[in-house]
């Protein structure tokens, strides 16, 4: 086992991709740590979201909220705001619950165990590990896609995912080192992420390949198994844009529980199957709306969405029954979650 990690740790001092958040083997053998305010963010980034989808809205947070502190005290709708792309805008609310937790709480400083870290809003066995490991190089085991990948082929696990999950975790426990736990992590990472790949593994140049079970049996392109994915369901909803002659829009803050919680959007109906439900509306204020002749479509983790866009134009005061007419000088497409924008962006075609 010392060895399979040893082989893997000198792989990552030469091919460790550079991230950000990232202190490189070479700085962290020189006695440089990361800082636990940029691990976290980056993990909590992280989950469900790539490596470079997620770049950019690093550096954007670290900018504008460059220690915990000034995250803890920042506006909500301001952090919710340049959330908006990234999806699963749960993780910005819980991210700001726990800043907020850990700034009253701890200090403004992150526990430093797994077990603590557990107990903070958004943090996942995941999350836990990862902080852990990489901020504190406590020796957790960190499972995310990349490293049940590696494992279903290394041990030529057949067991489909997710119940293959815990014993891939016991793989993976099983070969983290007492040193360097934390880069071991992110080395089994980048190892999913750049050799053993979903399609095409560069097994060739793994550094694993001599002590690899499904290279050795041939079933590398057939693992790691999984259930067979239910299809999604199609739901439909209809959307009202209104827009005021001096250029201000009627939007609304979404309710903080549920999809897009805490978000802002275009007052609407909500999102039905239409195999059960009648085609339901809900405009915002009565008037002349028309319907524009396409549609909007976006796709969710559970359900595919299909938006019919009502619009009309306002020159004189009106007053909806909800939402707010947001000044266009306020007004950022961009502050707007993707299926929002994309809307917006179908009235400004
Ligand atoms: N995916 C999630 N966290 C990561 C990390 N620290 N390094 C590489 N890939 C990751």
């Amino acid at each position: 086992m010392r060895d399979l990690s040893n082989d893997l740790l000198e792989w990552y001092d030469v091919h460790a991709r550079e991230m950000p958040w990232r202190v490189s083997p070479a700085d962290r053998k020189a006695g440089i740590w990361p800082d636990p305010y940029t691990v976290w963010m980056s993990e909590i980034m992280l989950q469900q979201t790539t490596v470079s989808a997620v770049t950019s809205y690093f550096q954007k947070f670290i900018t504008r909220w460059p220690t915990i502190r000034v995250f803890a005290a920042a506006n909500d709708s301001e952090v919710m705001g340049a959330w908006a792309g990234l999806g699963y805008y749960a993780r910005a609310r819980n991210m700001l619950k726990c800043a907020r937790i850990v700034v009253k709480n701890h200090s403004g400083k992150f526990p430093d165990n797994y077990t603590s870290l557990l107990k903070l809003p958004g943090i996942g066995p995941y999350t836990a590990a990862a902080i852990a490991s990489i901020a504190f190089d406590m020796q957790e085991t960190v499972v995310d896609g990349n490293v049940e990948r590696v494992m279903a082929r290394m041990h030529n696990e057949h067991t489909p995912l997710p119940i293959a999950k815990k014993i891939l975790t016991t793989y993976a426990n099983a070969l983290t080192p007492r040193a360097r736990p934390g880069d071991f992590a992110q080395a089994v990472m980048d190892l999913g992420a750049t050799i053993c790949t979903p399609k095409s593994p560069a097994c060739g140049i793994c550094p694993w390949r001599d002590k690899c079970q499904a290279r050795e049996r041939g079933t590398t392109s057939k693992l790691p198994k999984k259930m067979p994915k239910v299809t999604k369901p199609i739901r439909h909803g209809t959307v009202y844009v209104a827009k005021r002659r001096d250029g201000a829009v009627l939007l609304e803050t979404r309710p903080d529980s549920g999809l897009l919680g805490g978000m802002l959007g275009w007052p609407g109906s909500e999102w039905v199957d239409m195999a059960t439900h009648k085609r339901p509306t809900n405009p915002p204020l009565v008037t002349d709306w028309k319907k524009i002749p396409s549609e909007v479509r976006h796709t969710f983790t559970h359900f595919h969405l299909i938006l019919d866009v009502m619009v009309a134009d306002f020159d004189t005061e009106v007053h909806p029954k909800t939402g707010i007419f947001v000044p266009r000088s306020e007004f950022c497409p961009s502050n707007l979650p993707t299926v929002m924008r994309k809307v917006f962006d179908l009235t400004e075609s």
